[in-house]
C-alpha cells in the first residue's frame, strides 16, 4: 500500500493521454472507453450526464476526442443527451492533420431500433469528411434501414443485435484504429463482455445519489474483467483514472 502524494502540475491535462501508445491493440483496433461516475458509481443524474461532470471533466471529455479515429456511442445516449458532431480546437485539428488524420473524427451511433432523429445536428451538422455513421443489425426494420441509409453511412454488423466484434472489425477495416466509446453504460458493458475494452478513462465526481445506473451494464453471465491502473490525476475534487485491460495472466478467474 502506498499513499499517493500530490505530484507535479500538469500544464495540459490531455498530454498524458496523447502520449499513450495505442498503435498495438490486442485485436484489430484499440478501444478506449471514456466515462464519468459519482463516488457511488452512478453514471447519470435524472437521465443526463451533465450535472455529474465537473468543469475540468467536461473540458477533458471534449478534448479527449482528439485521440479518436471514430467516436462510438449508444443510441440511448444520443437520444437523451442530444448528441452533436465532434468539435475540436483549431490547434487540436492541426495536430491531427500532422499525424495524417482528418481534422475531426466522425461519430458512430449503435442502434437496433433505428429510432433516431435524422434532422438532428448529429446527422445534419457533421462535416462531409466525417459523416455520422450508424451501426445496426440485419434484424432492423427494413424501412427504417432504408431511411437510415439516406442519411448516414450504415454498417450492418450482426443479425439479431449488433455484435461488438463485428462492428469493431468493420470500423478497423474502414481505417479507424482508435475507437473512443463514450457510452452509455449498456454499450460499454457489451464491449467489456467480449473483452474488447483496452482502456478505460474514468472520472470520479465528488457526489452521490444519482440514477441507479452504473458506468457499465454487462449482459447477464458476463465474467469478471480486470484492469491495471495506469494513471491518476486530480483537479477540483475530481479524480481522473486511467486503466488498461490487464494481461491474460491476470484475466484468469481465481
Ligand atoms: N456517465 C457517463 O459517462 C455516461 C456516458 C454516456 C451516457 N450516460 C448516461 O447513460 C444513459 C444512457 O445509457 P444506456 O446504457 O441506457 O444506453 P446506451 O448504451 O447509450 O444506448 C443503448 C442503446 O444502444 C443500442 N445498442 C446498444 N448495444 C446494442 C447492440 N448490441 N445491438 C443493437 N443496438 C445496441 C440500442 O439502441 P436502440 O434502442 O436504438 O435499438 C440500445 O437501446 C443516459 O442517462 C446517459 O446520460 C452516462
Amino acid at each position: 500500500m502506498r499513499i499517493l502524494q500530490p505530484g507535479v502540475e500538469v500544464p495540459d491535462p490531455l498530454a498524458p493521454y496523447l502520449e499513450v501508445d495505442r498503435s498495438r491493440p490486442r485485436h484489430e483496433c484499440w478501444v478506449t472507453g471514456h466515462m464519468v461516475a459519482g463516488i457511488d458509481g452512478t453514471a447519470a443524474i435524472d437521465g443526463r450526464v451533465g450535472s455529474l461532470s465537473t468543469r475540468p471533466d467536461q473540458k477533458l471529455f471534449r478534448s479527449m476526442r482528439q485521440i479518436a479515429d471514430i467516436v462510438l456511442v449508444g443510441a440511448e445516449t444520443v437520444r437523451r443527451e442530444g448528441y452533436g458532431p465532434v468539435k475540436l480546437s483549431d490547434s487540436a485539428q492541426a495536430q491531427r492533420r500532422q499525424l495524417g488524420k482528418p481534422s475531426l473524427p466522425p461519430v458512430a451511433v449503435v442502434s437496433r431500433s433505428l429510432n433516431l432523429d435524422w434532422t438532428a445536428r448529429i446527422f445534419t451538422g457533421a462535416p462531409d469528411d466525417a459523416p455520422t455513421h450508424v451501426i445496426t443489425c440485419s434484424a432492423a426494420d427494413p424501412e427504417r434501414l432504408a431511411e437510415a441509409q439516406r442519411h448516414a453511412p450504415v454498417i450492418v454488423a450482426g443479425d439479431e443485435r449488433v455484435e461488438p466484434e463485428k462492428a469493431l472489425r468493420a470500423l478497423a477495416e474502414a481505417g479507424h484504429q482508435v475507437v473512443l466509446c463514450e457510452g452509455g453504460p449498456t454499450l460499454l458493458g457489451e464491449l467489456v463482455a467480449v473483452n474488447r475494452l483496452d482502456e478505460l478513462l474514468l472520472s470520479i465526481s465528488p457526489l452521490m445519489g444519482g440514477d441507479p445506473l452504473p458506468v457499465a451494464v454487462t449482459p447477464p453471465g458476463t465474467g469478471i474483467s480486470r484492469f491495471d491502473l495506469q494513471g491518476v490525476m486530480a483537479e477540483d475534487n475530481t479524480l481522473f483514472l486511467r486503466y488498461e485491460s490487464a494481461g491474460p495472466e491476470r484475466q484468469r478467474d481465481e
